[in-house]
């Protein structure tokens, strides 16, 4: 079994030379370093650096961001996906506030009490903010342990996550967890890749029991992937007298709280423009007809594929839009086109958005 000390005087001489220049890097600040790290679960390093520039922008301190609204939040992190982090990071900040003072806490027992807080982000925000040793372990570390230590327990199951929690603590060299947390993390970002992993530059393949092996690309073991899920949808761009209507979905779910052009998954054996106008029915109570097509819109997320196909809609001569009685959304608006900018959309509706702005007949 590779030694402890070896394992971690390796890739520590690797990372003083490899660790990329990351905002929050330059001071550690606790601030910074919880929203670096909220905003990368599940967010590819380059993303997560534009947001968090644009975010410390206009929250450069835990006040400002507990003083903001849920609503403007959601927009400045519109496209990151899984907004639930936006929301928690939102509760998360008033709490620090409120409770503690405007200071993110530096106990393990404060910190994941905050909303959006489990155990990596503990581990990561405590090791890389306030020097302790603690273990901070994502899919980079999983992957990286997996390798080196040739296990071949599966990281999701129980007793898969209690071994690498186990061994990623007993490798941090004393003192040094900040350090050793972010190289573990950056080296199963930059070398041993999910993918073609790098292994004649890796500073750990004199040590790798996968690569003396050839199990490296059994490692981790992971469960099987599910299965990718088509998704139709038909979506409705209801315009009246040069505005557009608009809906801000309720609360709950992925897309809680962010706003929408009506709309929902195609029925068997319907067509989509069907779909469309049955959908402002049921959520609206709005009788509306199709003006034609707008667009078809793509988007992929988590394994979701989604085709979405809109459609111009308006009320029939004559008629007029009554009050929504609405089903899928807490409020509504009409807007200008120039006003759907201001607005938190997911990013599919985002991309319908900018497809109506593009639309001779809305010019
Ligand atoms: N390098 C790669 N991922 C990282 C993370 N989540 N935190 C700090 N450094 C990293």
């Amino acid at each position: 079994m590779p030694d402890a000390s070896r394992f971690s005087s390796l890739l520590l001489d690797w990372f003083r030379q490899a660790k990329r220049p990351l905002p929050w890097r330059d001071g550690y600040d606790p601030y910074q370093v919880w929203l670096s790290e909220v905003m990368l679960q599940q967010t590819q390093m380059d993303r997560a650096v534009e947001y968090f520039n644009r975010f410390l922008a206009r929250f450069p301190d835990v006040h400002s961001l507990a003083r903001a609204s849920e609503e403007e939040v959601l927009r400045l992190w519109e496209g990151l996906g899984y907004y639930g982090r936006a929301r928690n990071l939102l509760k998360a900040a008033r709490a620090i506030v409120d409770v503690h003072g405007g200071a993110v806490p530096s106990s393990a027992a404060e910190l994941s009490a905050l909303p959006g807080v489990g155990a990596y982000t503990t581990g990561a925000v405590l090791s890389i903010a306030y020097g302790q040793d603690m273990a901070a372990v994502d899919a980079n570390v999983e992957r990286v342990l997996a390798r080196v230590f040739d296990i071949a327990l599966s990281p999701k199951a129980p007793e898969g996550r209690r071994r690498f929690a186990g061994l990623a603590l007993s490798l941090i060299p004393q003192g040094q967890a900040r350090d050793f947390n972010q190289a573990l993390m950056e080296l199963g970002a930059l070398v041993c890749t999910p993918r073609d992993p790098a292994c004649p530059r890796c500073p750990l393949a004199s040590i790798c029991l996968a690569l003396a092996k050839d199990t490296v690309d059994l490692r981790p073991a992971l469960p099987p992937g599910k299965p990718v899920v088509p998704i139709g949808m038909g979506t409705a761009v209801i315009l009246h007298e040069g505005l557009i209507y608009v809906q801000k979905r309720l609360p709950g779910g992925v897309w809680g709280g962010l706003w929408e052009f009506p709309g929902g998954q195609i029925e068997p054996g319907e067509e989509p423009e069907q779909a469309a106008l049955r959908e402002v029915r049921e959520e609206t109570g709005f009788v509306v007809r199709s003006l034609g097509k707008l667009a078809v819109i793509k988007h992929s997320y988590t394994r979701y594929r989604v085709t979405m196909h809109a459609y111009l809609t308006g009320f029939p001569e004559g008629a007029a839009p009554c009050e929504p009685v609405l089903t899928a959304a807490s409020s509504f608006r009409w807007l200008p086109l120039a006003k759907l900018e201001g607005l938190a959309f997911p990013t599919a509706m985002r991309k319908l958005a900018e497809a109506i702005a593009r639309d001779p007949r809305l010019a």
